[in-house]
This record gives C-alpha cells, sequence and structure tokens, in this order.
C-alpha cells in the first residue's frame, strides 16, 4: 500500500512537471524558431535592407533538403553540389519552385521519384523571395551557381504562367544541357 501511494505520488509529482514543461511552450513557439512558424511567416524580410532574407525563406525547403542542403537519400534529392538547383540557366530551379517538380531524376547520380510542392501557386512566393531563395541555395555550401534576380523569376512566371502541373524533369533537361 505504502509502496503503491509512493509510486502515486511520484507519478503525480512527474506529470506535473510535464504539465509545468507543456504550460512554457506556447511561449517558445512565439519565437519564429519551429519549421511550421517559419513556412506560414511571410514575407521574411532582412531587418537591415527590408529585401527577403533567403536564409530566412531556406527553412520552408529545409523540411526536405535540410539545413545541410544534402537532402535524404531516397527522399529527398541535394541542393548541396546539385546540377539542377545552380545550373547555368537559373530558369532551371526557377521553373523547379514556381511549379514544383515530380517523376524520376537523378541528382549528383542518385536517381529519386518523389514530387516537390509548388511555390508559385498554392503556397505562394513572391518574385523577390523566390530570387532571395534561390541566390542563397546557389552560393551556400559550396555552390556557385551566381545570384537570381526577382526581375528574371518574372520573365520566367510570365513565361510559365500557363503551366497548371509540376515539372518532370525530362522537361527541364534541353534548358539543363542547353546551358552548358
Ligand atoms: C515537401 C518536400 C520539399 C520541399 C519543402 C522542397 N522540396 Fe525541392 N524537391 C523535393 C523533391 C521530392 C524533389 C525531387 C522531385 C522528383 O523526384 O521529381 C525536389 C527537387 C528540387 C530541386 C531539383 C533537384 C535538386 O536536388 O537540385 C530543386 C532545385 C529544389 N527541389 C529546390 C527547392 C527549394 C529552393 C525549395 C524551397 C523553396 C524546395 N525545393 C522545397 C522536395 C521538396
Amino acid at each position: 500500500m505504502l509502496v503503491a501511494a509512493a509510486a502515486g505520488a511520484a507519478l503525480a509529482a512527474c506529470s506535473g512537471k510535464k504539465g509545468a514543461q507543456a504550460a512554457q511552450a506556447p511561449g517558445q513557439t512565439a519565437t519564429p524558431v519551429t519549421v511550421e512558424t517559419a513556412g506560414i511567416a511571410s514575407p521574411a524580410t532582412d531587418a537591415g535592407t527590408g529585401a527577403p532574407d533567403g536564409r530566412q525563406i531556406y527553412q520552408r525547403c529545409a523540411t526536405c533538403h535540410q539545413p545541410t542542403g544534402l537532402g535524404i537519400p531516397g527522399a529527398f534529392p541535394p541542393l548541396a553540389g546539385s546540377e539542377w538547383a545552380s545550373a547555368a540557366d537559373a530558369g532551371v530551379p526557377i521553373r523547379i519552385v514556381l511549379h514544383g517538380l515530380e517523376g524520376p531524376i537523378t541528382v549528383k547520380g542518385q536517381k529519386f521519384n518523389s514530387a516537390m510542392p509548388a511555390y508559385g501557386t498554392n503556397q505562394p512566393m513572391n518574385d523577390a523571395e523566390v530570387a532571395a531563395v534561390l541566390t542563397y541555395v546557389r552560393s551556400s555550401w559550396g555552390n556557385k551557381g551566381g545570384a537570381v534576380t526577382a526581375a528574371a523569376v518574372h520573365t520566367v512566371r510570365e513565361a510559365t504562367a500557363a503551366r497548371k502541373t509540376a515539372w518532370k524533369a525530362a522537361d527541364l533537361e534541353p534548358l539543363l544541357h542547353a546551358a552548358h
């Protein structure tokens, strides 16, 4: 009896502690540290210049492509060292971000066959935000893809406005190779 009572007291103390921790959680979520918060927050701007902050917007991508840009083998392709992300023709990654991508693709010699959401339509990112996040991706982790301007994103957005479905890698391969 005494043991059971002590155990009960310990349990109560334990759950009491959990309750206290849970009570702190809402305070923590008020700061934009979670991926969920970053995904909804818009637009993420650089405090100094007011321009979109590519590193912060990248948190949306990092859910899948990881903060390291290395992706997850078999599931999410790498952006670090990717010939698609840093294509000489920035229209390649711009198209992918605006309309999404699905089906088989080979990145750095690894095969993937999955789907990426479109950011131009169902989770809107404006031209400056797409430019900022791609500039971040193309200049991080040793990538040397070069900056992407909002004007370039605008041009591609207009040129591909009729597109209603995700790209297939095969659609973009001509652009990838033409630029080399
Ligand atoms: C929900 C998961 C997810 C998110 C979020 C996501 N991607 Fe992707 N991305 C993928 C998948 C999966 C593929 C490969 C699709 C396929 O198999 O055809 C891909 C492919 C790519 C590619 C071409 C292949 C490569 O690895 O270079 C680029 C570039 C890219 N994503 C950039 C981005 C950027 C930039 C963001 C953020 C704005 C982003 N992705 C957000 C899942 C995601």
